[in-house]
């Protein structure tokens, strides 16, 4: 076998082990009645493995991508840091599909009766198989994407789609929805392909990195960050970490862009940073020096007691779950960057109690200082708002799989999206049966 093969072999290995043994250990509804599970069961579709494992397979076929095999080792947390490290990897957030379908298999209420199950998983990698859409050989047929899928489940097993209409399927997508939001009438070639478009899947709930400002089937779920801890003792121990570290800076902007002399936030905030090196630092990110390798902007990310989150390419940024994890408070300068996205895991209520927010025109157009209402905010205020961050660190994180029953006993971002999908699913067949 060539050495390059060796990961994708180890995690078929695994995945296809753990899929059997969760099989046979699948607890059947009907007859061990545990309440617990009482409208929370899921079942896992069965699909062929080229709508996962095989596209995992084929991870060094997108060089214009990245050769993302280095990504999967660890059922997508990818590699760790370094041999010694117990809770953080080199993760790639497009690696999302991969994680999630092996955190599922622990979920306590797996059902292998669909007919029993509140709600259906289907464990297709539509992130990965939209590569070759994205960028690969098939970038002119972007509005087919999907339709293979479609035409399976209407095929194989067809009552457990039809029993909802598919209304109680659900999916990730680990990119942004606006890679998959291409308008079906579009002929030229142009960006994304059209999964979310297809009238198809409009009754299927999507999880995606970002939703769109009018989401119809997507809810945005936190990217992952690169600490996935294993214990309730490694959890803790980062977190005392954090609240030890000395913050010698009042605020940081760890990302790219915002060099040309175009008016925009990230411009504005480069400008004002490089005026006040004494207050701001910036971590310089550009050509994706920083997504594999979180140790660069970790260690600042513990000296500074804000995080600056402009809109990059899109509103969101995976910046704003890593500087949770470090305790920075984040900055936010439109409502899209999280408040209308991440609802199931950050209180859209308590926006005021763990971020700030700074409307970008006020600093682009209005020429208002970050630094000045930083420092304006009182000591008091600054400490309450970290302690704010820091009590939700749990619900941002992946938590490792296999990880001590301790630790599972608290809620993380995976199983808050579980728990969200279901009230999802839940509200709308009940908007069915009504009508
Ligand atoms: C993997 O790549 C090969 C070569 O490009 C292609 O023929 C095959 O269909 C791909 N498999 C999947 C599941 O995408
Ligand atoms: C980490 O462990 C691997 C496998 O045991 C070894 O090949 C590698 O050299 C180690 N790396 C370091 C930096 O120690
Ligand atoms: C896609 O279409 C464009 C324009 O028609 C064409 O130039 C290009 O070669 C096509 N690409 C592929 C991979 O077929
Ligand atoms: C989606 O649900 C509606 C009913 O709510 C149904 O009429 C429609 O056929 C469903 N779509 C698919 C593709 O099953
Ligand atoms: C930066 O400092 C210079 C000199 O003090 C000042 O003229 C300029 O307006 C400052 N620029 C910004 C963006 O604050
Ligand atoms: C938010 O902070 C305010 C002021 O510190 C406090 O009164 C309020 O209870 C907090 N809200 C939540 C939901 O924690």
């Amino acid at each position: 076998m060539p050495s390059s093969n060796l990961p994708f072999f180890l995690f078929s290995l695994l995945i296809s082990v753990s899929l059997s043994t969760s099989r046979q250990t699948q607890s059947d509804p009907s007859i061990s009645p545990n309440p617990d599970c009482r409208g929370r069961w899921i079942h896992i579709r069965n699909l062929p493995s080229r709508f996962n494992l095989d596209l995992v397979d084929n991870c060094s076929h997108y060089p214009v991508y990245d050769n993302f095999c280095p990504y999967i080792a660890n059922h997508g947390l990818g590699q760790k840091t370094h041999n010694r490290s117990h809770s953080w990897y080199r993760t790639d957030p497009d690696m999302l599909e991969l994680i999630f379908h092996r955190r599922i298999l622990e979920y306590r209420c797996l059902t292998p009766d669909p007919t029993k199950a509140d709600a259906i998983y289907l464990p297709y990698y539509a992130g990965l198989d939209a590569l070759r859409y994205l960028y690969g050989s098939d970038v002119n047929s972007s509005a087919e994407h999907g339709l293979d899928l479609f035409d399976f489940l209407q095929k194989d097993k067809p009552q457990i789609w039809a029993r909802n209409y598919g209304h109680d399927h659900f999916l990730v997508m680990a990119r942004v929805a606006w890679d998959f939001s291409r308008p079906l009438t579009y002929d030229l070639p142009e960006w994304g392909t059209s999964f979310l478009e297809l009238p198809e899947f409009y009754n299927v709930t999507a999880l995606t990195l970002e939703s769109r400002a009018w989401p119809w089937q997507e809810h945005a779920i936190p990217y992952p960050t690169s600490f996935h801890p294993p214990s309730l003792d490694r959890l803790e121990s980062w977190l005392s970490r954090v609240r030890r570290s000395r913050r010698t800076k009042l605020m940081l902007f760890a990302g790219g862009g915002g060099v040309a002399s175009a008016p925009n936030i990230r411009h504005s905030i480069r400008t004002e940073c490089e005026n006040r090196t004494n207050l701001c630092d910036i971590v310089d990110c550009s050509k994706g020096v920083c997504e594999h390798d979180p140790i660069r902007y970790m260690r600042p990310m513990l000296r500074s007691s804000f995080c600056l989150q402009p809109p990059g390419d899109t509103p969101t940024r995976r910046s704003t779950f890593d500087s949770i994890l470090a305790g920075c408070i984040p900055v936010f300068f439109e409502e899209l960057s999280a408040k209308s996205q991440f609802g199931w895991h950050l209180p859209e209520g308590e926006y005021t109690n763990f971020s700030v927010y700074i409307p970008k025109e006020e600093v682009v157009l209005g020429g208002r200082k970050i630094t000045e209402l930083l420092m304006g905010i009182p000591r008091a205020d600054v400490g309450r708002m970290r302690e704010r961050v820091l009590e939700l660190v749990p619900r941002v994180m992946y938590r490792r799989h296999g990880s001590s029953e301790a630790l599972r006993a608290i809620p993380d971002a995976f199983d808050l999206a579980v728990e969200g999908t279901i009230r999802r699913i839940k509200s709308r067949r009940e908007a069915e049966h009504v009508r």
